[in-house]
């Protein structure tokens, strides 16, 4: 079992995985059921997206030849091959393009009105038109969203799980037969824990990564309150 830190507040109690650093987590032979691995890919799918786009896409990976592979692919030697399963995450960089779609959903369910779907929708062609970097942006800030939702779901179920993302992204394009506008956004490693958590590795203060109205300044000193 991984260590938590359980964060209080006033409306629910989150139960948060605690990263340690680079010590991966030892993951036992037990297999993750269909079952257990669907019910926690709900919870991923429930992940907020923008515009409901819901770009991400998965492949589980179980197999061994390819976990192998994957495993080769990866830039730091990171012993994904003895995880039961490999999630790979996707990216859609033309989700956007379904933004019709998912308008008219919203109208129909009453969230925005006819005027104002008609007005979002006009924005969201010229803004993800403007630049290919925007659907990028947009579609990996999702699937990581989703990512992270899947592990916190993961902790729920007792699995472990990890992200991976260096590795060698066309290798895992084209072995999973990966269309050209999805992007590899992250590799998950998902089991049964063998080992008690590693001890906490030191982390950095949360104040050293705050400045306060502008890039660089420190929140309290003297430029902060002028
Ligand atoms: C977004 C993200 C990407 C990561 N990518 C890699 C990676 O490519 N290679 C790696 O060795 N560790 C990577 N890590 C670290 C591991 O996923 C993991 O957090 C670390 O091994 C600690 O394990 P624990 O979370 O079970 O404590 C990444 C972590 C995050 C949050």
């Amino acid at each position: 079992m991984r260590d938590f830190a359980v964060a209080e507040d006033r409306q629910f109690h989150l139960r948060v995985p605690m990263g340690v650093g680079a010590a991966f987590p030892r993951f036992s032979a037990r297999e993750i059921t269909e079952d257990r691995l669907g019910r926690l890919m709900e919870v991923a799918g429930l992940a907020p997206s923008n515009w409901n786009l819901q770009p991400w896409r998965w492949i589980v990976v179980r197999e061994g030849a390819a976990k192998l592979y994957l495993e080769a692919a990866t830039c730091t030697k990171v012993p994904l091959s003895s995880a039961p399963v490999i999630l790979i995450c996707l990216a859609d960089t033309l989700a956007w393009k379904s933004a019709p779609l998912r308008l008219q959903e919203m109208i129909a369910s009453r969230k925005i009105s006819v005027e104002e779907g008609r007005e979002a929708l006009r924005r969201v062609r010229e803004y993800y038109s403007s630049s290919p970097d925007a659907g990028k942006r947009a579609a990996l800030a999702n699937a990581f969203v989703a990512a992270h939702q899947l592990l916190l779901g993961a902790a729920e179920f007792d699995l472990s799980a990890y992200w991976v993302t260096e590795f060698d992204e066309n290798k895992v394009r084209t072995y999973f037969h990966i269309p050209d506008h999805f992007l590899v956004a992250t590799l998950l490693a998902i089991g049964y824990r063998d080992t008690e958590g590693a001890p906490e590795v030191s982390r950095n203060s949360p104040r050293a990564s705050i400045y306060s109205e502008k890039f660089g300044e420190v929140p309290g000193s003297a430029s902060s309150r002028r």
